[in-house]
């Protein structure tokens, strides 16, 4: 296994450097060299696989009897969200699979094992995802996947790297065209990176901003885009450096499969709100981005956003998700988070 991943690594960088400006074309030339490669590893018999099988989600699925008799899962369609990252871990069933009933538990655990993610951002994020649910206090504290995609409500919002924005487009399903605008700034190199991607990231929101009447970027949607790319270097490479082979990426976004096959491993370094919030800074910086007025970017205002806070001020912006906090524990880690925020 270990000896075809190495042969792998090598066809792909063949191609990559085969095709240096190929960013605007391997769509319609059907030259995209990671989808076929990966598939024929998949169904390779002689793959021995230590790491967690890959299944995307199947027309219909878990409307029959895929699940066990009892599991509260079985009475509903698999689900999936606007995230990569989520629905890379139910892909491999490292995050429950159907996509339906994750609590803070689950998700810290899972988050942990899949991607090396720490607890204390699985709390703050998990909260947010808890506030999608149309009713957390009644059915209990936990989100479904397709519960994530309510725009604006608190995480789901316009000028996303890989969907389209909600009055534009289908703003939860991976979107190839919009995908290939972030592609072109990698255009030629083999690696993602904190000056190209901070950049990749801002061409979509002033794209968005620019052609989308309807768009909205207040500031924890400001926080929030700063956080996802910071999620995907983190996850795919290296939550200090922030340098991740830019085939892994595209596995996470494109396939949304975990790249074990492409020699990936859940970094060693947990990613946690401190190294997000240290990524979003340097992020930030390298696109000039003017930062809203009142906010500090870093690791307090993105814990102050996902637990319904206002980031500039502190105050209650999300009753709803303010008032789950307290319930889930989230709210327990915000006065040092408070005091952040007003020490300026
Ligand atoms: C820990 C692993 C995670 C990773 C690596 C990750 C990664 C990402 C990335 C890269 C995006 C941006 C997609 C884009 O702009 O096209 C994103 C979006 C999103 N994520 Fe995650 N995420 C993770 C966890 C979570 C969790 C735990 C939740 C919810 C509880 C969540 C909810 C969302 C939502 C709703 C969006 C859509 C935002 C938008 O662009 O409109 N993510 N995620
Ligand atoms: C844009 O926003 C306006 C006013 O908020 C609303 O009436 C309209 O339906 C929205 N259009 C789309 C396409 O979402
Ligand atoms: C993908 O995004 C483009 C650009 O915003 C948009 O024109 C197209 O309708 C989107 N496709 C889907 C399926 O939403
Ligand atoms: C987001 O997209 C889904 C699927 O296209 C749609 O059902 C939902 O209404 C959209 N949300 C908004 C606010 O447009």
């Amino acid at each position: 296994m270990k000896s075809s991943s190495v042969l792998l690594a090598g066809v792909l960088a063949q191609y990559a450097s085969a095709f240096p400006g190929m960013g605007n074309t391997r769509r319609e030339a059907g030259l995209l060299p990671l989808k076929p490669l990966a598939k024929a590893v998949t169904t390779s018999s002689s793959a021995s696989t230590n790491y967690p099988p890959w299944h995307p989600p199947q027309t219909g699925e878990g409307t029959s009897s895929s699940f066990a008799e009892g599991d509260h899962r079985s009475d509903h369609h698999i689900v999936r969200s606007p995230c990569p990252g989520l629905n890379s871990l139910a892909n491999h069933d490292i995050c429950p699979r159907s996509g339906k009933g994750y609590t803070i538990p689950i998700l810290t655990d899972c988050l942990k094992r899949g991607l090396n993610v720490g607890a204390d951002f699985a709390l703050v994020v998990g909260t947010a995802g808890i506030g999608s649910n149309p009713n957390p206090l009644t059915s209990g504290l936990y989100f479904d996947l397709d519960m994530l995609d309510r725009h604006d409500f608190l995480i789901e919002h316009d000028g996303s790297l890989s969907r389209a924005d909600a009055s534009t487009g289908n703003n939860y399903s991976f979107n190839q065209t919009i995908w290939d605008t972030v592609l072109a700034y990698y255009s030629g190199m083999e690696d993602a990176a904190i000056p190209v991607a901070s950049k990749a990231r801002y061409n979509r929101i002033s794209t968005e901003a620019a052609r989308d009447p309807n768009f909205s970027y207040s500031p924890v949607q400001f926080i929030l885009s700063y956080g996802e790319t910071a999620l995907y270097l983190s996850t795919m490479g290296d939550p200090i450096t922030g340098v991740a082979p830019l085939e892994y990426v595209r596995s996470l976004f494109e396939q949304e499969k975990l790249p074990y096959e492409l020699g990936w491993q859940p970094p060693k370094t947990t990613t946690t709100l401190a190294s997000l919030g240290a990524m979003a800074i340097q992020l930030n910086a390298a696109s000039g981005e003017q930062i809203p007025e009142g906010v500090i970017l870093g690791e307090n205002s993105l814990k102050a956003v996902l637990i319904g806070l206002n980031a500039a001020t502190g105050e209650i912006e999300n009753n709803a998700v303010y008032s789950l906090a307290k319930l889930t524990g989230a709210l327990g880690s915000v006065t040092s988070a408070l005091k952040g925020l007003t020490s300026l």
